[in-house]
């Protein structure tokens, strides 16, 4: 058990003194997989919904069921917001605000238990200020409480941010839009409101501090990513989170998917192989880097894969990019026995197999191949990568951009592998505070069509 210190309090709040219910760092006792919680900590304005959103995507996409709980939510919910939405709302000496605020919170952490209880879920994420030492009490002992079993492990994200440009980024582009202020006031007094109301947390603000929190497991985000305190990491979701928050970036770029130009085992058909381009394929290259030449991209990236098709589309390319690299995880599913196979031929070939793969695309494994699902294990390095990088063009193919799409796009198992990647059309991914716009561009060059609708 930690016996906390006595620690300074923040201005005009008397110190206390805390007690985590936590054990000690030595979790030998602890069950491997129990449920996770990911507690946000920071002011407003730090891009705490930014993560937990991102978390979330990520987390569901390498198959870790997540959802995200906003105690912000709650609080539209419990209240009116013309009257409600305010900055005096949130001073700390405003009791009917603070009762509000409390009972949001309990409602969210509720919640949050309710999920990983029923085990609808393996991570739930409490995207909320959580700044001071008695709410993040609260939360430890909800977790630890015996009534859990197994208690939640508890993972606490602190954005910490003093760069004004970010600040004022997240508030022009982000706060003064949300649902606290779209339709009540303007947009400069939504501003002025939103500072206010950061200085309404400042004043109970208490970080997570290196002796303080020696029990706790967390890791301080400084200034959107350049540097890190990472402290206590305990598990194989807490190391995920933060190899994952360790790469991404929140700088302007776009990603573009496309599918190599059409092959000659595409107009006949056959499923894989290793075939060049066709005559309108080619066209399509052609094409592909007049759009390129267009968009001119600082710093520009193509990665392709090791298939001949893709490799001779981005051999078009070649002199727009900084660097064209060929990756081996890029290319398509293997398709295994099915390899070389029409749709007609593998269904007739063999009628189990095929009726399997209708009724679980996601999982179904071809013989001697892959599934979707191995596909997305084989491109989380891909996706790392991404993360960190700037304008990228991905040359590869249908599978393996479904899996790609789906991971922007927050897309489910059950609709990911029937998501539409046609041939000849490029898909410009450009990520947004809390979602990612998608454009899809189509060229007019003849092209067949691969798309197998879902059995219904
Ligand atoms: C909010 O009400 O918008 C944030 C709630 C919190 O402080 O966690």
């Amino acid at each position: 058990m930690l016996q906390g210190s006595e620690m300074p309090g923040p201005a005009g709040v008397p110190q206390r003194k805390m007690t985590y219910f936590v054990p000690k760092s030595d979790n030998s006792n602890e069950q491997v997989r129990v449920p996770n919680v990911i507690a946000l900590v920071g002011l407003p304005a730090r891009g705490k919904t930014y993560i937990s959103h991102k978390l979330c995507r990520y987390l569901n996409w390498i198959g870790i069921k997540t959802k995200a709980f906003n105690v912000g939510e709650y609080r539209r919910k419990a209240c009116n917001l013309e009257e409600e939405g305010e900055f005096e709302f949130f001073s700390p000496n405003n009791a009917r605000g603070q009762k509000i605020r409390d009972e949001c919170a309990r409602l969210a952490i509720e919640d949050m238990g309710k999920y990983l209880d029923n085990k609808e879920g393996e991570v739930a994420i409490l995207d909320a200020t959580n700044t001071t030492r008695e709410r993040r009490k609260l939360l430890m002992e909800f977790c630890k409480n015996m009534m859990h079993e197994p208690p939640f492990r508890v993972f606490f994200v602190e954005s910490v941010c003093d760069d004004p440009m970010i600040i004022n980024s997240n508030i022009t582009e982000v706060k003064i839009n949300s649902p606290d202020y779209k339709g009540i006031m303007s947009q400069e007094q939504a501003k002025e409101d939103f500072l206010k109301r950061i200085e309404n947390y400042r004043v109970q603000y208490e970080p997570l501090d290196e002796e303080f929190d020696e029990e706790l497991s967390y890791i301080k985000v400084i200034n959107a990513g350049k540097s890190f305190y990472v402290h206590n990491v305990n598990g194989h979701v807490q190391s995920r989170v933060v190899y994952f928050l360790m790469n991404i970036h929140l700088l302007p770029r776009s990603i573009y998917l496309s599918r190599h130009g059409e092959s000659e085992y595409n107009r006949i058909g056959r499923l894989g192989g290793d075939s060049p381009l066709s005559e309108n394929g080619l066209k399509y290259a052609g094409k592909l880097r007049e759009y390129f030449e267009n968009e001119d991209l600082e710093d520009f990236r193509i990665w392709s894969s090791q298939k001949i098709r893709a490799a001779q589309t981005a051999s078009h390319l070649k002199d727009l990019a900084g660097h064209t690299e060929f990756w081996k995880c890029l290319d398509e599913i293997d398709a295994g026995i099915c390899e070389g196979l029409t749709y007609e031929d593998f269904e007739s070939r063999y009628p189990k197999q095929f009726a399997e793969r209708d009724k679980d695309k996601y999982h179904y494994r071809y013989p001697s191949g892959e599934s979707y699902e191995d596909l997305v294990a084989r491109l989380e390095p891909v996706i790392m990568e991404l993360e960190r990088q700037s304008n990228v063009l991905v040359i590869s193919h249908q599978a393996v951009l479904r899996c790609i799409l789906a991971y922007f796009t927050n897309q489910n198992r059950d609709d990911l592998p029937y998501l539409k990647v046609p041939l000849h059309t490029v898909i410009k991914l450009t990520p947004k505070a809390y979602s990612c716009e998608v454009e899809m561009f189509k060229f007019d060059i003849e092209a067949v069509n691969t798309y197998r609708e879902k059995p219904q």
